[in-house]
């Protein structure tokens, strides 16, 4: 079984501000950065404006980050669809989170609720069909809090821990 597949960043959503884009972010672009164990993987759908800028800091803090978590970075959650989120398990996931700015600061405005309501979506979908519900998260920070950005990876990898593998076809 392939691990998750990483995705390009999307285009800016309809509507969205321009906004300079940060240096290496784009060199970076849609590369895991986290190496798989192997164990166990959770792709984690970052927005560049704040949750992967969170990553990218903790990162630059040595921060230590489970190695089941593979990053992608995306210009804004309100581009994750739930088609990502199904791809990614079905390709080999574990789990999916969606990491974006807190409520009310995402930089495309509406982005985070959008998403929010998404990953609601995936969540009954996958409960209709007897899957966890819980494999697939949204969480949300500020590009200022890095322990937030590790406290959600590490709080995703220990509920997809104490899960028994995903079943697939
Ligand atoms: Fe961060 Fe929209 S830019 S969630």
């Amino acid at each position: 079984m392939s691990g998750a597949r990483v995705e390009a960043p999307a285009a800016k959503p309809a509507g969205a501000k321009n906004s300079a884009a940060k240096p290496g972010a784009a060199k970076r672009g849609g590369k895991a950065v986290t190496p798989n164990t192997g164990e166990r993987t959770i792709v984690a759908f970052c927005c560049s404006e704040c949750a992967y800028a969170a990553a990218d800091a903790a990162a630059n803090a040595r921060a230590s980050l489970p190695p089941t978590v593979r990053l992608v970075l995306m210009p804004c959650t309100g581009r994750v669809s739930p088609l990502h989120l199904l791809s990614a398990l079905a390709d080999g996931a574990d789990g999916a989170m969606v990491a974006g700015c807190l409520e009310g600061q995402c930089h495309y405005r509406e982005g985070n609720f959008q998403a929010i309501d998404r990953v609601a979506f995936v969540q009954r979908l996958l409960e209709s069909v007897g899957v966890e519900p819980e494999r697939v998260r949204m969480f949300t920070m500020s590009a200022g809090d890095p322990p937030r950005f590790v406290a959600a990876v590490r709080e995703m990898d220990r509920v997809i821990g104490s899960l028994p593998p995903l079943g697939r076809a």
